[in-house]
Formats: structure tokens, sequence, C-alpha cells
């Protein structure tokens, strides 16, 4: 408790300090300041951690709808080692009290933990990674992409970029998950290492406005070998279109694949990828 205090305090000051210098990020969820609480109480007091996922400013926030369209996508699409794996996917739903049902041939499951086996188990088809890969996230939820990636296909360092609040309850999520290898850096701070192998942000990059879609892509997205981004439209603020972020990695050298949504969730949703190493 008086770590995660103290964290909280560090992560406050640092963030007040350089938001002085720095521009002020804007996006959906973090112009949310019901959101932000939750994240903040529930990685502060454990009697919210146990509830948080079903509370509904955190559920409208990151949470998602009943899974079964998940559950077929993946029963249709997912390799057997993803398949053998769903009694210990199933795990993350411990914390935080989610909304589960009863899946036909799964069992009680959450849909956002089927989204993440989903993406997880697409990652590891579409890409061939090395051993030890690298991952940066921007836009993390409570980790949960993490925490089911590491079951599936294990990673040397995964660093994530969100909000302070979220960070905290990241830290806590993880640390319960027991996945040791996260790294959450501050919002504006540079990315310790050169290059990642594996770039995600799941509806998160593109729900900022267009300063800080532009200053991530210049700090991160370009830092990444490989990437998987799931693009959604509805940013109430200033951003960039897909047609702008086509143009963008194609000045950078990067060739983007532009897929549609492996399960339709909204009209102009799609997943964008690419992989550096193929060409
Ligand atoms: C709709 S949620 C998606 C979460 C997760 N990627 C998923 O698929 O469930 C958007 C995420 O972006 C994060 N976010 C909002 N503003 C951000 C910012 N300026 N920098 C990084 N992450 C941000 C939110 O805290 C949240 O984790």
């Amino acid at each position: 408790m008086l770590k995660q205090a103290l964290t909280a305090a560090l992560l406050f000051y640092s963030t007040t300090t350089l938001n002085a210098e720095m521009p002020i990020q804007k996006s959906t969820t973090g112009n949310s300041v019901p959101y932000r609480e939750v994240c903040r109480n529930a990685s502060l007091d454990d009697a919210v951690f146990q509830n948080f996922r079903s509370i509904k400013a955190y559920f409208d926030a990151v949470e998602c709808g009943q899974g079964g369209e998940f559950a077929h996508y993946i029963k249709t699409h997912a390799t057997s080692k993803t398949l053998s794996l769903i009694p210990e996917f199933r795990k993350l739903d411990l914390y935080g009290n989610p909304i589960t049902n009863n899946i036909p041939g799964f069992g009680l499951f959450s849909g956002t933990t089927l989204r993440y086996i989903l993406v997880a188990d697409h990652i590891s088809r579409l890409f061939n990674l090395p051993k030890n890969y690298t991952v940066a996230e921007i836009g993390a939820g409570f980790g949960g992409q993490a925490c089911i990636l590491s079951q599936l296909l294990p990673f040397s360092r995964y660093y994530i970029y969100d909000l302070p609040e979220v960070e905290m309850l990241i830290d806590k999520m993880v640390s319960t998950f027991s996945v040791n290898n996260v790294t959450c850096l501050n919002a504006y701070g540079e990315l310790p290492v050169d290059s990642v192998d594996l770039f995600i942000s799941n509806y998160a990059l593109t729900e900022c406005d267009r300063e800080t879609q532009l200053d991530y892509f210049n700090r991160v997205v370009v830092k990444a070998k490989r990437g998987y981004i799931l693009y959604n439209d509805t940013n109430l603020f200033e951003h960039l279109t897909l047609a702008d972020f086509v143009v963008l990695f194609q000045e950078h050298g990067i060739h983007p694949t532009i897929h549609p949504e492996p399960v339709f969730s909204y009209t102009g949703n799609v997943l964008i990828t690419w992989d550096r190493t193929n060409s």
C-alpha cells in the first residue's frame, strides 16, 4: 500500500512537471474523469480492485460485450496451442469481477478476455516473432493483452504507455498476475531501447488527438519492426484519418496492410498491421 501511494505521488509529480512543458494529451478515455478515478481507486484500494471491471465508468471505457463472436472466431481460426491454453487464459477473469457469460465449449468468460485471446492468437499467426521478443503498447487498459500474450507467446520485455492512474492499475494487475517483465513508461518519455519487435495499440492510439497521435508515432511507432493497430474512428478530437495514417507510414518507409476488423465492432474500424522484417 505504501509502495503504491509512493508510486502514485511520483507519477503525479512527474506528469504535472512534464505537462507544464509538453502538449496536454487528449483522448476519449483520457478526458473521462470517472474512468481515471476508477483506475486510481482500484490501484490503491483492494476492495475496488476486486470489482473495477464491473464499475460502469470502467466498463464503458474498456470492456466489451458478450464475447460469443470472439469465441466463434477463436474456435474457427486459432492454433491448437491457443485452444489448449483456454483454461489458463480464464484466470484473467479472476480479477476485477468482470461480467462473464457462459460460452458454449469455452465456459465462463468475459468478452474482453476473449478479445485479448483473439488478438494474441492473431499476432502469433501473423508474425514470426523471435524468441525473447520485445513489445511496446500504447493504451493498454488494465494490461490484459500483456497478461494473455505472456501465456501464449512469452516476451522478454513489454513497455506500456498509458495515463498515470491507468499505469498504477496496470502495475497492480501485472504483479497480481505474476507477469514481471512489464514496464510502464511516462506518457511523454522516450522508449529506453532503439527498436521493439512488436507494437500494439488497440482502440487507443486512434482515440487520441492528432498532436498526441503524431507525437507517439514519431517517438514509438516508427521504432517497431512489426505492428498491430485496431483502428477505430469514434474520436471526438481532431485526429488522423485512416488515409492520414497510411500516408504517414509510407513517409517512414513502412507499408501497412489494412484488414477488416477480425470481428466487426463498428463501422469504419479496421486492423492495420506491418512487418518490416518481410521486406
Ligand atoms: C478503449 S481503451 C482500450 C484498452 C485496450 N487497448 C483494449 O483493447 O482493451 C483506450 C486505452 O487508451 C488509454 N489512453 C487514453 N489516453 C491515452 C494517452 N494519452 N496515452 C496512452 N494511452 C492512453 C486508456 O487509458 C485506455 O487504456
